[in-house]
């Protein structure tokens, strides 16, 4: 098919529509819009007409030349270098070509590779033409039309715009084909919550009728969020763009890439297409996230997601500005208007579903490797960090134990005792987790691959498009790929589980290669040669076509084609392992998924991939946790001590020092690498991790009931600076430092060789964790000690953490004596929380099954008071308080009254401790001193 519609009736179209605007140029229409009778049924939001002057530059040049149509062009060119709209976001234009479009031609001395366009859109560039808006169920509703084709194929000539204000903070706008419904993305979120009758809401809408577009503000101050104006809509069958300027230039999301916390705006792109594919730069990875949060500058921000799963590519350039463009769906836009960056994570959430509540012991230490290549090799890992005394809560194994790499079965001859192993590990209070690819081998004669004859029988797998079960090629050699969304592959999914639990009563699985990644381009057969196979225009996705090293998108699943489905293939095999958990062991699902989109974090953990053993990676680690947290998916970790090429010790000290504070700690490695168990280090190295990986065990409690707020609240667990201190701006773009919640600031060593670490405090009083020694910031860079036994984290003023004596596995640790560090604020007070319940049931939460405490602090006490208790707390002691920032040295101590005896005070570091405590939880505590 032509890439670009050439033909003479679109010359002929193309040449009209210049000819119109020069006519109303001449004409000197009026761009402000009167609100017709119609638009007096707008509601809450207000509907003003609009001049359009925003991103041009002001020194226009006006021609000498007498002809109209050049002075036309240079007036409608004479846009600000970075404001330029790329004429050619499909292809690179000649002039000839930009010219045919209507667009401007305007060299720029430097290369036109990578920076500012040379073709762009003028002003006012011809579009849609709006109706007017007539009130709905849910909000008011436009409809939009082309008086001319687009130079696209395929225009979708009408549109249909619905607003509907939904809440408060957030607005949801969609444009779609009225005629005809177009693909719009299944299982993200419940769509009906419109509320057309929202008093006040954060937001203003306006529209520019003609060209469409809308411009949202923010009423409190009347900043410009989004302005669509400044570039065209078009909308064809499998190009749909759209452009806005942005508040400001510090915005983050758009994943899953190798980046800062922060995207890059110089004229860079990033693409969402889901792919196998090892953490680098300017490429697609495993996920797709189209959302993004922005900082507006002045400590409030916005979010914006377009809910839409075909391959894009979002346009980022200095104005600030961004162009989306996708290939195929709706445009289904949901703005968030915060407006502080947490309430805008939270009202992303909202739309996308709170994240699960993890087991317990998931955030316990991991440990994998692919090449464990028996049962007794596995054991003997296990017995070895017993060995060191290093606490270990899950054992994996990786494709090892499968049979000639099959999927549901196990290797009867170096895996034949896998159950009684699992069982041993089971005694051990350790939990097991395996891997669980997609691709299901077809190569085995039939009668002897059960997941296949049966999966064949219910029809379960996705078809090419002709019919034929689609063939790629994994591990196990010829797969075939299953279409989770299908109900039937549900129930086949869940048999499949079931069976297998049966005999290896696994406690978790690990969802992999399921972009889904496919070794052969498409299918062993190829790809049909067709407009879905090579869409007009392609995102800049590795490899180049949508088939690279996944499976033909023109292949068909139960609800549309993989053309549309691709992105949702993680999601989708999530939903069905964490159902099929949930119905074979009734207990909290573990599922651990490399792909990834909008809405996993209610059904799976996530890892970023195959990272390399490189301290560059370490770094960029943070970052990559981090967004994933915004995205809803907040257990998430990197392969401590990285997966590709080979480790160093000092490295993998450093890594399990971060990853002991990544919500999600495992240790996993590749086969040819060198092994990198914490017990194959020299003794120094051995004590460090076993330092880093105890005190994350001793501060469990504390994560658990951030997770209990993220899974009830939406809020996040492992936090970008800035989501706590939005106002200061040096916090802005800081990812080498993360906070836990709003309380502990974890600052690791991410420098080969460093012995000291340079950590921003925000300002107020942070106490080292360790020792409790007082820092004063004003909001400063502070030098710290950082000797390779040491991560620097640091307690903010007025929080009060829950900790427990740590143990070599959760089950053992869940039993010991709690303590509490108390960091008292300048103010002298301080207040914390524990939620507590038994670690695995089923929707504790929802159901109240759960305990909770409240801890609060003042001059010279501290209480602990139940304020819900379910049995959850029976047994469990208050064993010690440590108390920071105590000014005076205390001469008594009484806890619940009675005189305490053993108890220090440091007059250095200002530190109380007050040990030997045996007070049960259930029942009010007072510490108090004096
Ligand atoms: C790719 C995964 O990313 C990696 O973690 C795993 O070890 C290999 N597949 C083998 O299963």
């Amino acid at each position: 098919m032509a890439r670009i519609c050439c033909g003479p009736l679109h010359t002929f179209a193309l040449l009209t529509s210049v000819f119109l605007i020069l006519v109303h140029k001449d004409k000197n229409v009026s761009f402000a819009f009167s609100p017709s009778a119609e638009w007096q049924h707008s509601t809450n939001i207000s509907y003003r007409s609009v001049q359009f002057r925003e991103n041009l530059s002001s020194n226009v040049t006006v021609s000498a030349d007498p002809r109209t149509h050049t002075r036309y062009v240079r007036d409608q060119c004479g846009i600000a270098v970075e404001s330029r709209i790329n004429c050619g976001c499909d292809r690179s234009l000649s002039r000839a070509d930009c010219e045919a479009r209507g667009c401007c031609y305007v060299p720029l001395p430097q290369s036109g590779l990578g920076g500012p366009p040379w073709c762009f859109y003028p002003v006012r560039y011809p579009g849609y033409k709006m109706g007017p808006l007539l009130p709905t169920e849910k909000g008011q509703r436009a409809t939009l039309a082309r008086s001319a084709p687009s130079y696209l194929p395929r225009d979708i000539p009408t549109l249909q715009l619905d607003l509907m204000p939904e809440t408060l903070g957030r607005l949801h706008l969609t444009l779609k084909d009225p005629a005809s419904p177009r693909y719009e993305v299944p299982f993200v979120t419940s769509q009906s919550r419109g509320h057309k009758d929202i008093q006040n809401p954060l937001y203003d809408v306006d529209f520019q009728p003609d060209p469409f577009g809308f411009i949202v503000r923010r009423k409190s101050n009347g900043r410009v969020l989004l302005n669509t104006t400044i570039g065209p809509l078009l909308f064809a069958d499998q190009y749909v763009q759209l452009s806005t300027s942005m508040a400001s230039s510090v915005i983050s999301g758009l994943g899953e890439h190798y980046t800062p916390i922060t995207l890059d705006l110089n004229w860079t792109s990033v693409s969402l297409w889901n792919r196998d594919m090892a953490p680098h730069r300017s490429a697609n990875l495993y996920g797709s996230h189209p959302f993004f949060l922005v900082q507006e500058g002045d400590g409030q921000a916005h979010g914006v997601f377009l809910l839409n799963s075909n391959a894009m590519e979002v346009f980022l350039q200095p104005a600030p500005a961004l162009t989306w463009v996708t290939v195929g769906g709706i445009l289904d836009f949901y703005i968030f208007l915060g407006p502080s960056p947490q309430s805008v994570v939270q009202q992303y959430h909202e739309v996308i579903g709170y994240p699960m509540m993890p087991p317990y012991w998931s955030l316990g230490f991991h440990l994998c490797r692919w090449g464990y290549t028996s049962t007794n090799i596995t054991r003997t890992v296990v017995q070895l960090m017993r060995q060191a005394k290093i606490p270990l809560d899950v054992q994996w194994n990786d494709l090892d134990y499968a049979d000639q790499r099959r999927v549901f079965t196990f290797d009867l001859q170096r895996f034949g005792d896998l159950p009684r192993m699992v069982e041993e590990f089971h005694q051990l209070g350790m939990k097991y987790v395996l891997i669980l690819d997609p691709g299901i081998s077809s190569a085995s004669p039939p009668g002897s691959y059960k997941p296949f004859d049966d999966g064949l029988k219910r029809g379960v797998f996705i078809k090419n498009s002709t019919g034929q079960i689609l063939i790629g090629k994994v591990w196990p050699g010829p797969t075939a790929f299953p279409d989770f969304t299908n109900p039937t592959t549900q129930d086949w999914w869940t048999d499949c589980i079931r069976v297998f639990h049966s005999k290896v009563p696994v406690d978790g699985l690990w969802i992999d290669m399921n972009e889904p990644s496919n070794f052969v381009q498409g299918s062993v057969d190829g790809c049909p040669d067709s407009d879905l196979e090579k869409p007009p225009y392609t995102p800049g996705v590795i490899g180049g076509q949508l088939n690279a090293g996944t499976l033909c998108v023109s292949a068909q699943q139960y609800l549309s084609n993989h053309y549309n489905l691709h992105n949702l293939y993680g999601l989708t095999e999530a939903i069905a392992t964490h159902r099929a958990l949930l119905k074979v062991k009734s207990t909290r699902p573990f599922v651990l998924s490399r792909s990834s989109f909008p809405g996993l974090g209610r059904f799976s953990a996530h890892w970023t991939g195959d990272v390399r053993s490189d301290w560059e990676q370490l770094r960029f680690s943070i970052p990559g946790v981090l967004l994933f947290g915004l995205y809803g998916v907040p257990l998430v970790g990197a392969d401590v001590c990285g997966f590709g090429g080979d480790t160093t010790e000092e490295l993998c000290v450093r890594w399990t020092q971060l990853g002991a504070f990544y919500p999600f700690m495992r240790n996993h490695n590749d086969k040819p690498n060198a092994p990198q168990e914490p017990f194959v280090f020299s003794q120094q190295a051995q004590d460090a991790m076993r330092t880093a990986i105890t005190l994350r065990y001793s501060l469990l409690p504390f994560l658990y009931t951030l997770f209990h707020h993220t899974h009830s609240s939406g809020s996040t667990v492992a936090r970008p600076l800035f989501l706590e201190f939005p106002t200061d701006p040096d916090c802005q773009t800081i990812d080498r430092q993360f906070l836990w919640g709003s309380s502990l600031l974890i600052s690791p060593v991410l420098e080969e060789g460093a012995l000291e670490v340079t950590a921003y405090l925000p300002p107020g009083t942070w106490y080292s964790l360790h020792n409790g020694e007082a820092y004063y910031s004003k909001g400063q860079y502070i030098l710290f000690p950082a000797p390779l036994d040491t991560i620097n984290v640091h307690v903010r003023e007025g929080s009060i953490i829950p900790q427990q004596v740590p143990a070599l596995t959760t089950t053992a640790s869940r039993r010991n004596p709690f303590t509490l560090i108390v960091a008292l604020s300048v103010g002298n007070w301080a207040k914390g929380e524990l939620f507590w319940d038994d670690g695995e049931s089923l929707d504790t939460f929802e159901h109240g099954n759960y305990s909770y405490v409240l801890f609060f602090a003042e001059e010279s006490y501290v209480v602990s008071k139940p304020v819900k208790l379910n049995g959850s707390l029976d047994g469990l002691v208050l064993g010690e308080v440590r108390v920071f920032g105590v000014r005076a040295p205390p001469t008594s101590v009484w806890a619940n009254g009675q005189k305490v005896h053993d108890f220090s005070y440091s007059q250095d570091t200002k530190v109380l401790t007050v040990a030997g405590l045996d007070l049960p939880m259930t029942a009010m505590i007072t510490v108090q001193w004096s």
